[in-house]
């Protein structure tokens, strides 16, 4: 059976500032997708990642389709309106356009999505990360896909042997897709020489070459690039069919323990290590850090079964403890040099207002 997985997610408001969306805000989503999704999809999955909430579905209408984006979208308008009642904090906050256009794509909510023909058992991993943006990914992919160090499977599988093809986009062009597909293992010096720049270029698919099918796709919307100016962070999602011709679910996992550094933190301007957490967390230090959670379920004729929450385990415990650890000591470098991000990704108008203000007063001694 050919199943399409969508996962569209956005901040539609939180308790106590960026931090959770509640109990409450999750049921209003929860509810309208139950009432109104059942002609259109196989399955859902609601869940929460720091102030986000994400819809994942399963459906067989394909990719980009204007019916199951504008479910979504409503679903999220309409809890919206219970933030506004309720007085959460940033109530609509991702929703950047008035009105649906047939694509959520370009309206503020991120989303990710593939079509595939089912294989008789399809374990899939669903990632959802806050207070970052889709570059964030880069690393953990590259690393899962490339390097025998993290994936034991490209050396020790038949059916890796061939390597991946990746979809890479160049999020700062906004004219339309500008994408470039390279190929591992031949061209893997090229592929990270893109990768190492988390702002600029984005894994956006991610295919099997020994059999042509999508394993990985990733949600690659930059928010300052809609908004045109600062409106919260990316805050990306992504999927990953595992196992088989596939990374397994632990090779997928195992970069996670590095916690690396990535974009966003406080006010979205920072470097913070990014967090494996459980699902439905809240958000803390330094409105951080960084999180990311990751589901596993297996999905049969369209139908999930419950998650595995696979971050939620006592050797996580240890690499909590090790990232908590290096967001402190980021944090001892404050604002200086590379605790805070770029001139381009400090995206909170004072800092722009405040050096051209600034600029003007700069003088050039006459000699
Ligand atoms: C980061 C984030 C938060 C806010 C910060 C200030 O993506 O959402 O760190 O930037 O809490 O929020 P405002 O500007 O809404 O007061
Ligand atoms: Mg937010
Ligand atoms: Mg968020």
């Amino acid at each position: 059976m050919k199943i399409t997985l969508s996962v569209i997610k956005a901040d539609i408001g939180s308790i106590g500032g960026h931090i959770k969306p509640g109990e409450r805000l999750k049921s209003r989503v929860t509810d309208f997708i139950r009432d109104n999704g059942t002609k259109l999809i196989l399955d859902y999955f609601i869940s929460s990642t720091g102030d986000d909430i994400a819809i994942l579905m399963s459906h067989s209408r394909g990719e980009g389709d204007s019916e199951i984006h504008k479910l979504a979208w409503d679903a999220f308008i309409a809890g919206t309106e219970l933030a506004r009642e309720m007085g959460l904090y940033g109530a609509g906050q991702d929703l950047l356009k008035d009105a649906f256009s047939g694509n959520v794509k370009g309206m503020g909510p991120a989303v990710a999505e593939m079509e595939f023909e089912e294989r008789p058992n399809e374990p899939f991993l669903f990632f959802a990360a806050d207070k970052t943006d889709p570059g964030a990914y880069n690393l953990p992919a590259y690393l899962a896909f490339t390097d025998p160090m993290y994936n034991s499977g490209l050396i020790l599988s038949p059916k890796m042997k061939d390597g991946f093809r990746f979809d890479i986009m160049d999020v700062s062009y906004v004219d339309g897709d500008r994408v470039i597909s390279l190929e591992a293992p031949e061209d893997i010096y090229d592929i990270a020489a893109l990768l190492r720049d988390n702002q600029r270029f984005v894994v956006e698919k991610i295919f099997s070459r020994g059999s042509g099918e999508v394993t990985a796709a990733v949600s690659t919307t930059r928010l300052h690039n809609i908004a045109g100016k600062y409106t919260g962070k990316d805050d990306p999602v992504m999927l990953v069919r595992v196992q088989g011709e596939f990374p397994a679910t632990g090779e997928v996992l195992a970069p996670y323990v590095k916690g690396h550094y990535v974009a966003g933190f406080m006010r979205g301007s920072h470097s913070g290590p990014l967090m494996p957490v459980r699902q439905n967390g809240t958000i803390s230090y330094f409105d951080g850090p960084t999180v990311v959670s990751c589901a596993a379920f297996c999905v049969h004729d369209g139908r999930f079964t419950e998650p595995a929450d696979v971050f939620d385990h006592p050797f996580w415990d240890h690499v909590r403890d090790k990232v908590s650890r290096k967001a402190i000591d980021m944090r001892d470098q404050g604002f200086s040099g590379p605790a805070m991000l770029g001139y381009d990704e400090l995206e909170y108008g004072g800092i722009v207002e405040r050096l051209e203000r600034i600029d003007r007063k700069f003088e050039v001694r006459k000699k």
